[in-house]
């Protein structure tokens, strides 16, 4: 009889291991592929919590190799490049798959695998790999940046509006990062055209695309009004930004910089509950007000803020920046609760990047569309009376590109339609450099701009 149970028990356990192993060997036979795929892809970085010494990769798998039920066995396997060229990947470090279904017709399932690299040198390179037994990547490198120090100079490649198809500037980037001009790259929302498009296989050609780039260097993003279907899941599950608010705001320190991303698109998508917006607006002002303690501004006085839609833009559409109650910079209507313009200028936000437009503009120091130029002659941008507005969003998407008003307003200092991507060099405490490189004519800048500024702070007084 006793023999009998036992025998039971084990047939009960095999058959139900049996079924925990091919459900975990979730394949694509719903894509009539049937194949189980496990090798890893669109591999790229974000900074950690920790600038210096925090890097995250994420991958993805578009099954669950078998292994990852046993516990925790996604792995990076990474090592510093030493002076002599040699690398060992001799250490290890695990993190977790979560599954991602995306929410069209076919939920098409991935498996989205993070794992934070902890404790690694400042201002040293690396190399890695990503996967596990089930198989590995290609090989990568990145280079952590100095300590939170504002003796380095920071280069940032920043740009929005970047698309699967007509992803114009992408081979000059991709040549840039392997030259190491770039710490980082910011991408200021829209992305794909669409993440979720043709159950997210756009997504996911899109992901492998910035692979050149992004497994080599951090990639922040923020979320632009293409990551919106199902509640900007396809955006929230892909990517891994510090903060832990699934990659909505957060802010982070580069040298003589505080970096704050932000979404816009709560002030726009309003069916997914005002509970994000009022939680960012509050969350920024406190960011904004310990940005300003003097201990902070001193050593880090740049202050500079990205999200995806302009407050300010001349180009000729019907966007909400063509219009002058722009929802980002009142607030909400009538009410004017929420509005950012009012943030940015009691708190000495200097400079403010925006995207959507599929063009470049450069702004005058503007403040509630008064244009506050330096008091210097023909120097604007010397100690200037109001933030800096600029609008970056023609890196090529299938879009194209967007045509200006034939009137220009006073305000507006510099626009143009062709594609390219926009350099930040943060020189020093005193100096920040600006240049807008072309693609259309082989990487020419076609702008460029020192702001300049003795003492940073509130623009109130
Ligand atoms: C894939 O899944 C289908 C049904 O879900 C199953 O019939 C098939 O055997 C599976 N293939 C593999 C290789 O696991
Ligand atoms: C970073 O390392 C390089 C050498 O690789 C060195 O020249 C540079 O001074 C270092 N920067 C800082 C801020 O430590
Ligand atoms: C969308 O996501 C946000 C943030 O997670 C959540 O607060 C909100 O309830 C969601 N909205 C809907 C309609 O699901
Ligand atoms: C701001 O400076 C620019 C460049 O010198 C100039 O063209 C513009 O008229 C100035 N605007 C104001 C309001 O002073
Ligand atoms: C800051 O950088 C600018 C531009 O490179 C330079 O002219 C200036 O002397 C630097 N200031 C300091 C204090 O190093
Ligand atoms: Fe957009």
């Amino acid at each position: 009889m006793k023999a009998l149970q036992l025998f039971l028990l084990a047939v009960l356990t095999v058959v139900a291991t049996g079924l925990e192993t091919s459900q975990g060997r979730a394949n694509d036979s719903k894509e009539g592929l049937g194949i189980v795929h496990y090798q890893p892809e669109q591999v790229h970085l974000a900074f950690g919590e920790r600038t210096a010494s925090e890097m995250v990769v994420t991958w993805s798998t578009r099954s669950l190799p078998p292994d990852l039920q046993v516990g925790m066995t996604t792995i990076v396997e990474y090592g510093l490049l030493e002076a002599s060229g040699q690398s060992k990947l001799s250490q290890t470090a695990r993190g977790t798959a979560t599954k991602f279904v995306d929410g069209g017709r076919k939920k098409a399932t991935q498996f989205i695998h993070r794992v934070t690299l902890r404790n690694l040198k400042p201002n040293s390179t690396y190399v890695y790999h990503c996967g596990s037994s089930y198989g590995w990547s290609s090989v990568f490198q990145f280079r952590t940046v100095p300590e939170a120090s504002a003796d380095w100079s920071p280069s940032l490649a920043i740009y929005g509006d970047m698309g699967n198809e007509n992803a114009q500037s992408l081979a000059r980037l991709q040549e840039e990062t392997q030259r190491g001009m770039y710490d980082a790259i910011i991408h200021v929302g829209d992305f794909a055209y669409d993440m979720n498009t043709e159950d997210a296989r756009v997504g996911d050609e899109f992901m492998r695309q910035i692979e050149s780039v992004a497994a080599y260097l951090p990639y922040m993003v923020v979320p632009g009004n293409h990551e919106e279907k199902f509640n900007f899941s396809n955006y929230r599950a892909r990517f891994s930004m510090p903060g832990g608010t699934e990659n909505m705001f957060y802010s982070f320190d580069l040298g003589p910089v505080h970096f704050i991303g932000i979404s816009t698109e709560v002030y726009y998508f309003l069916n997914y509950g005002v509970k994000s917006l009022v939680f960012q607006y509050e969350w920024l002002r406190q960011d904004l007000a310990k940005a300003n303690l003097p201990e902070n501004r001193r050593e880090r006085p740049w202050i500079v803020l990205y999200g995806h839609r302009p407050m300010y833009c001349s180009n000729e559409n019907d966007n909400d920046c063509t219009h002058s109650e722009t929802l980002t910079r009142v607030g909400w209507p009538f009410v004017h609760m929420f509005g950012l313009e009012p943030l940015l200028y009691e708190f000495g936000v200097d400079v403010a990047i925006w995207a959507h437009e599929h063009s470049y503009e450069r702004l005058w120091p503007i403040y509630d569309y008064k244009v506050l130029n330096g008091t210097l002659t023909d120097s604007p941008y010397e100690d200037p009376g109001a933030p800096v507005h600029l609008v970056t969003g023609s890196a090529g998407c299938k879009e194209g590109r967007e045509p200006f008003k034939g009137k220009i307003p006073d305000w507006s200092a510099f626009h143009s339609q062709d594609y390219g991507y926009t350099r930040l060099r943060a020189h020093n405490r005193t100096h920040l450099h600006f240049e807008q490189v072309s693609d259309d004519q082989n990487g020419a800048i076609i702008d460029d701009f020192w702001l300049v500024k003795s003492k940073h702070g509130s623009y109130l007084h």
